[in-house]
């Protein structure tokens, strides 16, 4: 049932409007026992939600919203490889890159035997790069899900990373990007990876050309040990030249892609051992989604609130603070991840919908943000749900960094809540602002590995009680198609049939 027409929506509407007058300071006055009752603990992640616009009814109301609209029903028909994805027919099994060999009986069983010789196989070709110490670079190339997941968990992972091996990302087609990198690489110690689940996606075509020209021009040769494809079009790699293919399949969505063979930057930095530990950490994460009581279900509750917040609560965005300089492409990750997979008008049967949807996911690493958009947080005149991320331990030796950085994150946590009564001035804090607290003992590829996939399953949850497609992404499909027609105008200097505006820009830019 569409979560708008269940008892427990109209329910949380009342709810919402008895819930105005909530504050935080008097929730916690009111009861000893609410940091505790509202924090849980999954695996690899700490987390506490007690200093959110939340009681016990609320999550009492949203279980049942939960129950109402199926979620345990989808959640299983994801788990058991059927075809969610509606508008593209396929399958939604990106958890699947994480089962352990051998685990499952079934129809399954035959793609999870896939998936492990591919792994095997990506993983051996990992460990022949990182043997070669001719090759001192890696280059990867794509966008998108092609390029957030291993560029953020190999910045992420770096502690773990060989020494002797440097890793770029290039994903614009802004030829400066390609044009810096490039400029510091020899053709002999580069390896290119073309990451592309389709293999026609313009941005990363363009670069791919002119990188092998590049190489070529160079001097380059052998271009089998120095070019590899990361795709599901393995053909489409194959007329572009590269021999050297890791394949992954149409049931991975492109921003949950970093498990499978786009991962491979990844396990070339960590190792085939690393990587392992990366997908046994999300692994144990997808048990705990499939497997906990709801009430205690940690990508649950996360998804419930998210909807909480955006449909009773009308907080239109999230912000995401990592508290660690590791972790600091995590937003852009998370952005992709919620945004092109909840930012949807339709239900999943094309049906328009009368609430809102994605909230607007940003952030920066802390402390760094306190300095910057920190204010607007505690004064501004919107309430933004803050997502504060922390590691306890280091793994670096300095003397009171840490100590700091944790003091930081936690005092921010507090002043955002408890603010400070300053006669309604300047220096006046309204506080009863809300956040949410995750905490990993370490970062490593095992808790990254359960962060990430506990992110993914609490966008499947928000969507899910929406009632969405959080699987495709037609969206972004306009944009290419018009600029397919713009550039075609930008090389020929044709304005005519354009609205004034797009025809004046052209003629400025225009270079004939
Ligand atoms: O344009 C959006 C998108 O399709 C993303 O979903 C995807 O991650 C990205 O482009 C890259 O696509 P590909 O891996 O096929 O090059």
């Amino acid at each position: 049932m569409r979560c708008d027409q269940t008892t427990a929506w109209k329910n949380l509407q009342h709810h919402a409007q008895a819930f105005q007058g909530f504050d935080l300071r008097t929730a916690f006055a009111a009861d000893a026992g609410r940091a505790e009752s509202l924090s849980q603990s999954a695996p690899y992640v700490f987390a506490d939600l007690s200093k959110n616009h939340v009681d016990a009814a609320t999550e009492a109301l949203l279980l049942q919203l939960a129950q109402q609209t199926g979620l345990e029903a989808h959640r299983d028909a994801m788990f058991c490889g059927e075809h969610i994805n509606v508008s593209e027919d396929r399958a939604v099994m990106h958890w699947l890159l994480r089962h352990p060999a051998g685990s499952l009986n079934g129809p399954l069983a035959a793609p999870l035997a896939q998936v492990h010789d591919t792994l095997n196989a990506m993983l051996a070709y990992a460990e022949q790069v990182r043997a070669d110490a001719q090759i001192t670079d890696v280059v990867n190339i794509g966008i998108g899900g092609s390029d957030l997941g291993p560029q953020m968990a190999v910045l992420a992972l770096q502690d773990f990373a060989l020494p002797g091996k440097r890793f770029h990302f290039i994903s614009n087609v802004d030829g400066h990007e390609l044009a810096g990198v490039l400029r510091g690489l020899k053709a002999e110690s580069t390896l290119f990876l073309i990451a592309s689940k389709t293999f026609t996606t313009v941005e990363t075509m363009t670069n791919a050309h002119s990188a092998l020209q590049w190489f070529k021009a160079q001097g380059g040769h052998d271009q089998a040990r120095h070019f590899a494809a990361l795709t599901t079009n393995v053909a489409a790699a194959a007329e572009f030249g590269i021999g050297t293919t890791f394949g992954f399949w149409d049931w991975v969505g492109g921003r949950y892609s970093l498990w499978s063979a786009i991962g491979l930057p990844l396990a070339i930095a960590i190792g085939a051992a690393g990587f392992k530990d990366l997908l046994a950490g999300a692994h144990t994460m997808d048990q705990h989604f499939q497997t906990a009581q709801l009430a205690q279900n940690l990508p649950v509750r996360l998804g419930l609130l998210d909807v909480w917040y955006r449909n009773f609560l009308h907080f239109t965005s999230r912000s995401i603070a990592p508290y660690h300089s590791a972790l600091r492409r995590l937003p852009a990750y998370l952005q992709q991840l919620e945004m092109e997979s909840n930012g949807k008008r339709v239900d999943s049967h094309g049906q328009a919908l009368t609430y809102g949807t994605s909230p607007v996911l940003w952030g920066e690493p802390g402390t760094n943000g306190q300095h910057a958009y920190f204010q607007m947080l505690h004064q501004g005149s919107d309430i933004v749900p803050m997502e504060f991320i922390a590691v306890k331990t280091p793994t670096h030796k300095l003397k009171d960094h840490h100590e700091l950085l944790l003091a930081n994150v936690i005092a921010q946590a507090q002043a955002l809540m408890m603010g400070k009564d300053d006669a309604g001035g300047h220096r006046h804090f309204t506080g009863n602002r809300p956040s949410t607290f995750l905490l990993l003992d370490e970062l490593t590829p095992a808790s990254l590995g359960a962060l990430i996939a506990l992110q993914e399953h609490r966008v499947f949850v928000s969507g899910s009680v929406w009632g969405i497609n959080s699987f495709d992404q037609w969206g972004v499909e306009l944009g290419k198609v018009l600029a397919k027609d713009i550039h075609a105008r930008i090389v020929s200097g044709v304005v005519a049939g354009l609205d004034s505006s797009t025809a004046a820009l052209l003629q400025r830019v225009c270079r004939v």
